[in-house]
């Protein structure tokens, strides 16, 4: 590799190698997407690398044609595309994903999209997206696995193993991009883009934390945010792109702006100028120049002016061709290319099942009182209510590739397919916005003639995603009136929620028997969702994310610090006079059609130093009727450091399955970077004294156990000097 990667840098001008920096952006047509005749002529000219939202094996072709028999350096083109979940075939939105607590399922979801990605031409995917999110108005949310660093962590390498598999030189594997670096999630009041100010500890802790997994999983690219953090753009950000990322993780992949982040660092108001914008993006570690076209046309007067870029400009290039070479695309420019396989690896039966595998793992049962569900199969009348029960659009959530709503299955006709001797009636009731109520009455009385009622309620999938912030996490429109309505009949009511994001639903679950948190889960939305209403499937899911009562709680995460004074009914403490200061429904939340006993922890000692092992063991028995899948979750408090420490933070979880009566004993191993954080001087260290271990099924339902730390330890050398 070095030695190809040396004789074509041998022969490129300075243009030719800012144009393996520069990726172009495809236009959408009717004859699907295409380059434009100008950008044919720059891969002619060697002025460009890499096309992002260009696909399909002859297209894709025809384009590496160019590039490889026209060109003058013959280098092949990189094809990319957001293929964040589902490339023709949709999966849950990453967020559903991360609610079914189970890597091997999210891994097979990503393997799933770049078999049939990499069938059209495309080489590479804008994703995972990484982002820890604690603020559900942030439409961004839905993309993520939620707030939490290790789950986040854990569900960022599972998907970069699923694009990448074990060789990306293989024509089904792809680079995997993790974005966006960093802290993008933590904007203020929630607005895409907006400002993020963070102590260092909580960068490092929470927000790179999952970064850090996805640099070990051996990710490709990574993305940078579009926001700053703590003043400095992440397009500008040297020390955290050459610094941390490549000088202390030890990460060598390529770096791709966002759209347009190079040319942003202008109304950022760090660059005057587009040649300023470059030099700083090409200066923090930005490799390649998405859309922009700052790096080809205002670099090389830059460069030519002072040596320093000269270098910066060659380190980028090298990585750029080596991504190319690992690729596999020095070998064959066209194995991704090939319309034979395009044809016979989309949307087969195959990853529909999977796809409908991951969704009715994603489903998250939020409340089941008197256990209303699952529903009888010998129901004969069911009412189905709800603007986006008919929605099939809406099933495939933000980002859904080249997936297609025609293709889709909705609630709707999951429920009917999955109860053909049934009598499924159907009424919108309400649109998702807006303050028409004519169809109240409808709904009431379609209600009234059931013996049951699905109400599904929640949000357009355009209502999250980017720039899709709401202010209010309320129920849109005039749903809840809607449920109000259709509770009124008397009817047991099942609510199923469609939505990308947390949502404060306390009338619902103060009235609402039974609600499921289906999320958006992709093309057989519908048919996951059945299984699980009509109890072909147990749910199993856990909620990746809080739920608060109000917006005005926002940021509410379980893993919040203790304070001085923590919130109790009385007196002047850390609550609220309208609202409980309590969650709706916390992390790791979700019940099941069976219920599930915990014995207490068992600690393999009581006392360690911070370099030895902690194992800690649980039995987990299934004390209900049926089979069902539980997630065992383990939390950590460091009871006293030296600078506060969260009341509990997620250490290790598993997914198991268990028959009635049968019982399990789940094993999870403690380690020193299990106990460790970032002091006040940035060493990260594990100190002595006590800490908690809690077990259970939800951060909010746990059995605890204490062990004692007796000699501490340091972890690494300290990030500041
Ligand atoms: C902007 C988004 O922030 C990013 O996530 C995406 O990959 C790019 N656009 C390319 O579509």
């Amino acid at each position: 590799m070095e030695r190809l990667v040396d004789s074509l840098f041998a022969l490129m001008t300075l243009e030719e190698k800012l144009g393996q920096l520069t990726q172009l952006s495809g236009q959408s047509t009717e004859a699907g997407p295409r380059v434009r005749a100008e950008d044919q002529a720059r891969i002619r000219a060697g002025q460009v690398g890499s096309f992002l939202g260009i696909y399909g094996a002859a297209y894709t072709r025809r384009l590496q044609r160019i590039a490889v028999d026209e060109s003058r350096l013959k280098i092949p083109l990189l094809f990319a595309y957001d293929v964040i979940h589902g490339f023709r075939t949709i999966f849950p939105v990453p967020l559903a994903e991360a609610s079914s607590w189970d890597p091997a399922a999210v891994e097979r979801s990503a393997r799933v999209a770049a078999v049939e990605a990499t069938a059209h031409g495309l080489h590479w995917t804008f994703a995972p997206m990484v982002d820890i999110a604690r603020d559900p108005r942030w439409g961004r949310i839905v993309e993520g696995a939620g707030e939490d660093p290790y789950l986040g962590a854990v569900m960022a390498a599972a998907r970069v193993r699923g694009f990448q598999g074990t060789d990306l030189a293989a024509a089904n594997t792809m680079l995997a991009t993790a974005k966006h670096f960093a802290a993008y999630g933590g904007a203020e009041g929630g607005r895409d883009y907006n400002t993020v100010d963070l102590s260092p500890q909580t960068l490092h802790q929470t927000y790179l934390r999952p970064f850090q997994a996805a640099a070990a999983a051996g990710v490709g690219a990574v993305m940078p945010a579009f926001n700053e953090v703590n003043g400095v753009p992440m397009h500008a950000n040297a020390d955290l792109i050459n610094g941390v990322l490549r000088g202390r993780w030890g990460w060598d992949g390529v770096v791709v702006s966002d759209w347009n982040g190079i040319q942003e660092l202008i109304p950022h108001g760090v660059a005057a100028s587009r040649p300023e914008a470059g030099a700083l993006g090409l200066h923090a570690g930005v490799d390649v120049d998405m859309v922009s076209a700052i790096y080809l046309q205002d670099l090389p007067a830059v460069v030519r002016g002072g040596r320093v870029l000269q270098r910066e400009v060659d380190e980028a290039v090298r990585r750029v061709l080596r991504a190319k070479y690992r690729l596999g695309l020095f070998q064959d420019p066209y194995g991704y290319s090939d319309v034979a396989r395009e044809r016979a690896a989309t949307l087969t039966v195959d990853h529909q099942a999977a796809a409908r595998e991951v969704g009715r793992k994603s489903i998250v049962l939020l409340k089941n009182q008197g256990n209303l569900l699952p529903l009888a199969k010998s129901l004969k009348t069911i009412a189905v209510i709800g603007a986006l029960a008919v929605d099939a659009g809406s099933a495939l959530g933000s980002w859904s590739a080249d997936g297609r709503k025609e293709e889709a299955v909705s609630l709707l006709d999951g429920i009917r397919h999955a109860m053909p001797s049934a009598e499924v009636l159907y009424a919108k009731g309400a649109d998702v916005e807006g303050s028409d109520t004519s169809g109240f009455a409808e709904a009431v009385r379609v209600a009234r003639r059931a013996e049951a009622v699905i109400l599904v309620l929640g949000e357009r999938r355009g209502m999250s995603g980017e720039a899709s912030n709401r202010a209010s996490i309320d129920l849109p429109g005039m749903q809840e009136e809607l449920a109000k309505r259709v509770q009124s009949s008397g009817k047991p009511v099942v609510v199923a929620l469609m939505n990308g994001r947390p949502l404060a639903i306390p009338w619902l679950d103060e009235h609402i028997p039974a609600i499921l948190e289906t999320w958006y889960l992709g093309t057989p939305m519908g048919s996951a969702v059945a299984d699980v209403v009509f109890g072909d499937y147990s749910p199993g899911g856990k909620l990746p994310v809080t739920f608060p009562r109000a917006t005005g709680q926002i940021p509410l995460y379980y893993s919040h610090k203790n304070t001085g004074r923590p919130p109790s009914e009385e007196g002047n403490t850390s609550k609220y006079l309208d609202v409980p200061w309590t969650p709706l429904y916390s992390f790791g939340h979700g019940l099941s059609y069976t219920t599930f006993g915990y014995g207490a922890p068992r600690l393999s000692r009581r006392s360690m130093r911070a370099t030895d092992t902690l194992v800690v063991q649980v039995d987990v028995t299934n004390t209900g009727q049926r089979p069902g899948e539980e997630v065992v979750q383990l939390y950590l408090r460091d009871d006293v450091g030296s600078v506060t420490r969260p009341v509990k933070e997620l250490r290790g979880f598993r997914r198991i399955t268990l028959q009635p009566g049968q019982r399990a004993a789940v094993t999870f191993t403690l380690r020193s970077e299990d106990l460790a954080f970032y002091d006040r001087r940035m060493n990260r260290v594990v100190e002595p004294g006590s800490f908690t271990v809690f077990v259970g099924g939800g951060s909010a339902d746990v059995k605890e156990a204490r062990f004692e730390v007796t000699t501490g330890t340091q972890l690494g050398d300290a990030l500041l000097r």
